[in-house]
Parts: structure tokens; sequence; C-alpha cells
């Protein structure tokens, strides 16, 4: 669809009607909004009975504002519920991940009852290594197997993982150790991108010079080559794990046990280290997975493109998946390893039927052109799926047409690191989709969007999005620091958790997400958001991304500059940049207002991004701004914010 009729479509029809033949089979239907509705709590006490328990529960919610209790004196075991539970149905020779290597000729294919095996050797083998109930251990590896296996071991034992990105620096590393006193790391010798070795041990050799706590690291080969070795304290996964027994008796931990924390930025330079429990997480991590995505296990090839450094790994390449005993495919590359159609491939090949990624992935696919989909047979997939920031109404269309082939629900899910599972997203089947909007809060969740005062805006009105009610997968805190955590979700509007992020109801009353907050830019008293101004930018055809930032100005408060790469096979490459800057700024004053009309454009190839993906708006505000650089070390490229400041040092400022 052309940009014109893009937007002739938006304002005449605004949004496709759930498709009649998807909701005949899909897992949720229409009255579950109203059941949910009418008793919150017990309806998500009626989820629960998702998870196999040892001892089920009698309490649901035990809420002492902002600490909540889910499902308090039940007990159970997570690793059971993923695994032992479907070996003992008779679903062990179900395939669990079809797992494809960086380089194109790794791929493996693991069952159900194999993971068990896996997991109860690294179960076995960590508890030789000293690994005990409650334990934090570090995990730092890439997008291998032997991560899920460490994951669920960690979890059998009652121990605490703490993923941290195999992105993150030594430096990231060691102060994610030493803030929740990791005495165990697995790891790996290095890892592949686009087919190149990379190593990962050396960042472990440093980081643990600060941390004197550690005792054992565990280390996967994944590479080859040499690595150095502290004797005593380092072990060859190979030599530690497979000569132990394939059986562990799991024990059982109470519902409120710590089962996971993962590490997020906060609005302050240190991360905040977001814990969650068992019980309550697991519970709605099963759930989302089954209602928002529609899984059929028996049918099924799902494909969550993410990374187990970040939540969504964890909550839907892990825990909501296997659970529901779905198979799935897990991928260790980069979108373009082996080609810029990989992914394309990839789907081909698997015949993947749920796909679930990012907008910024999208967008760089969308980039590369829709003939390298059109080369291959996608018409297994029936549903698609984006999180992690808005998407616009473009991207969005361009996934429904040249991936989903117009058949395809998208889900676009809401959630953060702190809600531990989706909590606002379309379901397929019964719910109307809109380009770009969330929609709804799922059935047994309470959002509201509040102005200044806390007071709910009405239809058509933005503001601040909040969480009404306690839900099971919400963070019990923050690690260490329960103060902070009342502060930053729970201060702001007494008694509703604040997300920190901008959101606007429709005219029909649906919900669209606007990023956080803190991008939100006041130029000459008129509030804008940054992604408002953004969609515009990316909404003219010429353009692929664009980072918007309010940098501070004299005349206006804040003015608007914005960072801007063009689509390689545009015409307007040849053009000359100043032309091209001066339509994009009339375009977005056209599409939102005079007032968005960008003060400077800078054109560049490519954008700051951190290694999940995500634009570094940060940077590009002390760009913008002219001041000195803050941390760039999570950046895939730190050598691009140099190239941006210098364009922006040669490039025209409008008054206009
Ligand atoms: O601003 C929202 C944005 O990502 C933030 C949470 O980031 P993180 O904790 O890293 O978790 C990402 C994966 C769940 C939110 O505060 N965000 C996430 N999903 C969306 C989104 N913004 C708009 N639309 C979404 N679907």
């Amino acid at each position: 669809m052309t940009e014109a009729k893009l937007e002739a479509w938006l304002d005449e029809t605004r949004s496709f009607a759930p498709s009649p033949e998807f909701a005949k089979q899909a897992n949720a239907q229409p009255t579950i909004y109203a059941e949910a509705e009418a008793d919150p709590v017990s309806w998500w006490r009626r989820q629960a009975d998702r998870l196999v328990w040892h001892k089920e529960p009698t309490n649901t919610l035990e809420w002492d504002l902002p600490f909540a209790k889910w499902f308090s004196d039940g007990t159970l075991n997570a690793s059971v519920n993923c695994l032992d539970r479907h070996v003992a149905n008779g679903k062990g020779d179900k395939v669990a991940y079809h797992w494809v290597g960086d380089p194109e000729q790794d791929s493996r294919t693991i069952t159900y009852k194999e993971l068990l095996d896996l997991v109860c050797q690294t179960a076995n083998a960590l508890t030789e290594l000293g690994v005990k109930t409650g334990d934090r251990v570090a995990v730092y590896m890439p997008m291998i197997p032997e991560a899920v296996v460490t994951m669920l071991a960690i979890v059998r034992l009652g121990a605490v993982h703490s993923v941290v990105f195999a992105g993150f620096s030594a430096d990231a590393l060691s102060s994610r150790i030493l803030d929740s006193d990791c005495q165990f790391v697995v790891t790996a010798d290095g890892a592949f991108r686009r087919g190149t070795a990379a190593p990962l041990k050396p960042a472990v050799d440093e980081a643990l010079e600060s941390c004197p706590n550690v005792k054992a690291v565990l280390v996967v080969r994944r590479t080859g080559g040499e690595v150095k070795w502290v004797d005593g304290r380092d072990h060859w996964w190979h030599e530690t794990i497979d000569h132990q027994s394939t059986s562990h008796t799991p024990e059982f931990f109470p519902s409120e046990h710590t089962m996971l924390i993962m590490y997020t930025s906060g609005t302050t330079a240190k991360p905040k280290g977001i814990f969650h429990t068992t019980g309550g997480y697991l519970t709605q991590v099963a759930t989302t997975y089954n209602q928002v995505f529609d899984v059929k296990p028996d049918t099924d090839t799902c494909w969550t493109a993410a990374d187990i450094g970040w939540i969504t790994g964890h909550s839907y390449i892990i825990y909501g998946p296997l659970i529901n005993g779905v198979t799935q495919v897990m991928y260790e590359g980069l979108p373009d390893s082996g080609g810029k159609d990989r992914w394309w491939k990839i789907i081909e090949k698997y015949k993947v039927t749920i796909l679930y990624t990012a907008p910024t992935t999208i967008r760089t696919l969308m980039k590369w052109g829709s003939e390298l989909p059109k080369g291959h047979d996608l018409t297994s997939l029936r549903l698609l799926g984006s999180v992690g920031e808005p998407i616009n109404p473009e991207a969005w269309m361009w996934y429904r047409e040249n991936i989903g082939g117009n058949r395809c629900p998208i889900v676009d899910t809401w959630w953060q690191t702190e809600t531990g599972a989706i909590l606002i997203s379309p379901l397929p089947g019964i719910t109307a989709t809109k380009p770009g909007a969330a929609m709804k809060p799922l059935p047994g969740i309470g959002v509201d969007v509040v102005d200044n005062d806390g007071n709910s805006v009405g239809n058509g009105e933005g503001g601040y999005l909040v969480i009404t009610h306690p839900w099971p997968a919400m963070t019990r805190g923050i690690y260490g620091d329960p103060e902070r955590f009342k502060e930053t979700y729970w201060a702001r509007f007494p008694g509703k958790y604040f997300a920190g992020d901008g959101a606007k109801r429709d005219e029909d009353g649906d919900l669209w997400l606007l990023g956080r907050i803190d991008d939100v830019m006041n130029i000459s008293g008129h509030r804008l958001s940054t992604t408002e101004v953004e969609h515009a930018l990316v909404g003219h055809p010429a353009v692929a991304e664009a980072a918007v930032v309010g940098a501070s100005d004299d005349t206006t408060g804040q003015a608007i500059v914005a960072f801007v790469t063009l689509k390689l096979t545009t015409d307007d490459q040849g053009k000359d940049q100043a032309e091209v800057i001066e339509e994009l700024r009339q375009h977005v004053a056209k599409v939102i207002s005079p007032i968005a009309r960008p003060r400077q454009i800078i054109l560049t190839p490519e954008l700051p991004k951190t290694r999940s993906g995500k634009i570094m708006r940060r940077l590009l505000r002390d760009v913008a701004e002219n001041r000195k650089l803050g941390d760039v070390t999570t950046l895939t490229d730190p050598t691009v914010v140099n190239m941006i400041s210098e364009l922006m040092d040669t490039s025209v400022t409008s008054d206009e």
C-alpha cells in the first residue's frame, strides 16, 4: 500500500475486523473479557490451573501495596512445568526446539525428552559445583541450546538466574554480578556473528577481576580456539556435564520463591535488578502465550526472534512456550547472517506458523525490500507479533502485507521487563486490530490513561499509562532496593503502577502506546511525542528509519532534532540533501502540524543502536545538545555516534 493509500484507508476504515476463520478456532473466546472482568482475581486463579502444582494453592492474591503475593501457599517447580509434565504425558518425542545456528550449516533438533535429560544432567553438575537453592547464577551466553538448558537447570534447583545479554561489556557484567552477588557464572568461549567467531570468555575473565565471590565458571565450547583458563574456577561444560546422570529428582518451592533477576535500565545510570517469582510469573506467561499467540501445540511451529538476554526471550522463548508444549525455532544469528533473506529461508524451511519480533527489525527487513520475502514460501505463517517499541503504521502494514500475506492477524504486544508478561494486546480472532495500536488490556488486567493529576483521560486524549491493579507476573521489586521500587513505580500516582509510558485513547477508546514519557517534548508549550514525529518521518516513502529527540532551545523551550536514515533503494538518495531535508520537514508539518516541523534533520547512513536493537535516543540528545557523549559501551557500533556528531556540526538549522 502506498503512503497516500494507507492514509486514506486509515481515515476511512481505521481497523481490521477479526478474521472469522480465525475466530472459529481461537483459544480465547469473546466472552473472556467479561469473565475476567467479573472477578479478575478468581479468573487468574483459574489460569493458574495451567501449571502443574505440587501443592495446589488455596490463596490467590495477598496485596499489601505495592507488594503482591500470588498463590502463596502453592508449591511447584518451574522446570517440571516446562519439561517433566510433557514427558510424563507421552510428549517426550515432540520437538521442543529446532535450533538454527548463525553459520548456515549449524542446526540441531532437541525433543522435550532430550531437553529434560540435558537439564537433569546440568542440574546435577551445578549441584556438584556447589549451586544451592536461592543462589544467584549469572548467565552470559549466546543463543545456543545450552543457554536454555542452563536456565532451566538453575530454576530446577530453586536457584535464581540473572541472565546478562552477551553483548554487554565486562563492566556491565561485573556490576550485575556484584549487585545480586552471583557466585556462579555460565558462559561460552565465544559466539558467532555473521559466521565469524567472536570471543566471549575474555569479558567474563575481565569482569571477574572485580568479583571475588564467584566460585565457579562453567564454559560451553561453541567456537573453539584458545581461552585463558583459571584452574579451580573454570570448568568446561562437556567435561562437567556429559558424564552426569540424566535423572534428577526435583524439589518443589513456594510460589513466591524468586526465580529470576533481569537487569534493565532506568532513568538513572545504575540498572535495576528486576526480580520475578515463580507461580505468578509462570501462570501469566503461560496464559498470555496461549491466548495472545493462540498456540496449537500439535500443529504450530513458533519463532520468537529475540535474545534470551532480554525478558522477551525469558517469557516467550523459554517459559511460556515450553509450558504450552509447543515446538519452536530458536535462531542464533543476525537477520542477515548468511544473506539478507535468511529469515525467510528459516520460515520456509521450518514452516513457521507464528512469528514474534520487534518493530526495529521489521523496519530493517523492510529497508531490504519486499522482493526478498517474495522469493520464499511464507504461507505457513498464521499470526504475527510485535514487541518492544511503538510500531509505526507503515511498518505494521508492510509486515501485514509482505510477511503475513494480508491474512495473518498482527498482535502488537505492550509490556515491560517489570510486567513479566504481555499486558496490552489484541486477541487474535476476537479484537479488531489497527496499524500501530496495542488496542486493549488483556483479560484480567486493569489499565488506565491518566493526566498529570491522575484523572482518567477521555477518548481522543493522551496521558500517562498506569496499571490499576496487581497482576500475577508483576515484578516483586528491585533486587535489594524496595525503596527504589516504591519510588520509581508507585509514587507518581498513588495506588497505581506507573509504567513510564505515554499512551493515547483514540476516539473508539482503543490504546496507542506513545513511547517513554521521557521522550515527550514540549515545543513552545505544545506537548509532542518523539514517537509521533518519528512515525511521521517514517511515513515518508524515502525514509527507512528515524529517531527524534527534543533538544533545549532558547526560544521554544525544546526543539525537534531528527536523525534520519534513507531507504537504500530510494531515488531521493541521488537528490540534493538540502532538498530532501526540506521535503521531510514539510512532510512532518503536513502530517502532524507546523509546530512539529523539526528544527534540524540530520541524514545519516545509520542510527546508534543498542545490541538489543533499541535506538539510543539518550546519545542522540547528547549529540543534539552538543554535550559530551555518555556511556557508549552498549552500542552495536560506537563509531556511528561520532559520525553523527560530525554530520550534526555541519547541518543546517532552520529557524522557521
Ligand atoms: O516503552 C515501552 C516499550 O518498551 C518498554 C519496555 O522495555 P523492556 O523492559 O526492555 O521490555 C521490552 C520487551 C517487553 C516499555 O516501557 N514497549 C514495549 N512493547 C511496546 C512498547 N512500546 C509500544 N508498543 C509496544 N508494543
